[in-house]
C-alpha cells in the first residue's frame, strides 16, 4: 500500500505511523525524521534544513522533494510506504503525483488525523524524543518511558525538540493551516481522503486508522 498521513504538528502522525507501518509491513518515511538524522550527522542537507526547522518554516521544496524521492527509491519501498510529513504543500503533492505516475504507481489512501488545537499543544509540550533516533517518541505524561530521560527502545537520551518551543509551535500551526491543509482538498478531488479523529488512546487511534484503510 502507498499511504500519506496528514495532520497538524503534534497530531500523533509519527506515533501512528510506526504502528501502522509495522502492521502493514511497509517502511515509515518521515521527512522530519530524515531531516533530524541529517542534522545530527552534520550533513550539508542537514545544515540547509536546520535554520528553517528552528523557525518553524518549511524547508525549501528543492531540498525536500529530492530527499523524499531518493528515500522512496530505496529497495524496501518498492512495494509501498507510509509517508509522514510529506507532501506538505501543493507543489510537493504535485511532485509526488508526477513521481508516482512516472513509476506506474498510485496512492491507495490519504489518512487525515483530526485533533483540536488545545490537545495538540498539550501533546507537543510533553513530547520527548530520542537523540539516537527521532522516530522513538514519548510523552512525559501520556506515554512516559520506563526510566525518566531514557529511550525504552534503544537506551538513547530523551530530549525536547528545538522546534517544540511555544512560539515555534504557533508558527508551525499557522504554516500547517496555510500551506499543508490545501493538500487535503487536492487529494479529496482524487477521492483518496479519509478523516479520522486522533483523540483517545494511541491503540484506539491505530485501530480506527486500520479500519479506515480497510484493514481493521
Ligand atoms: P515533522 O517532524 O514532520 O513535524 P510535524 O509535522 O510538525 O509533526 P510532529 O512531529 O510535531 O508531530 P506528530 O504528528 O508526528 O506527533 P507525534 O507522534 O510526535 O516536521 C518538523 C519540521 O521539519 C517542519 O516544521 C519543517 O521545518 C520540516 N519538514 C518536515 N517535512 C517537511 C516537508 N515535507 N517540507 C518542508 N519542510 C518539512 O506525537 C506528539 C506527542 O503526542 C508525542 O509526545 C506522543 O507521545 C503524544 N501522542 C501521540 N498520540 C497520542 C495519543 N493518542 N494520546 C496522547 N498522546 C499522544
Ligand atoms: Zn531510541
Amino acid at each position: 500500500m502507498r499511504i500519506v498521513l496528514v495532520g497538524p504538528p503534534g497530531a500523533g502522525k509519527g506515533t501512528q505511523a510506526s504502528f501502522l507501518a509495522e502492521n502493514l509491513s511497509i517502511p515509515h518515511i518521515s521527512t522530519g525524521d530524515l531531516f533530524r538524522a541529517n542534522i545530527s550527522q552534520g550533513t550539508p542537507l542537514g545544515q540547509k534544513a536546520q535554520e528553517y526547522m528552528r523557525a518553524g518554516q518549511l524547508v525549501p521544496d528543492e531540498v525536500t522533494i529530492g530527499m523524499a524521492k531518493s528515500r522512496m527509491e530505496e529497495p524496501d519501498a518498492g512495494d509501498g510506504f507510509l509517508l509522514d510529513g510529506f507532501p506538505r504543500n501543493i507543489a510537493q503533492a504535485e511532485a509526488l503525483d508526477s513521481y508516482l505516475d512516472e513509476n506506474g504507481q498510485k496512492l491507495d489512501a490519504v489518512l487525515d488525523l483530526e485533533v483540536p488545537e488545545d490537545e495538540v499543544v498539550k501533546r507537543i509540550a510533553g513530547r520527548r524524543i530520542c537523540r539516537s533516533d527521532s522516530s522513538h517518541v514519548f510523552h512525559a505524561q501520556y506515554s512516559p518511558p520506563k526510566t525518566e530521560g531514557v529511550c525504552d527502545v534503544c537506551g538513547g537520551e530523551l530530549y525536547q525538540r528545538d522546534d517544540d518551543r511555544e512560539e515555534t509551535v504557533r508558527k508551525r500551526l499557522a504554516v500547517y493551516h496555510s500551506e499543508t491543509e490545501p493538500i487535503i482538498d487536492h487529494y479529496k478531488a482524487q477521492g483518496l481522503v479519509t478523516t479520522i479523529s486522533a483523540l483517545g488512546e494511541v491503540g484506539e487511534v491505530t485501530e480506527r486508522a486500520m479500519r479506515a484503510l480497510g484493514r481493521g
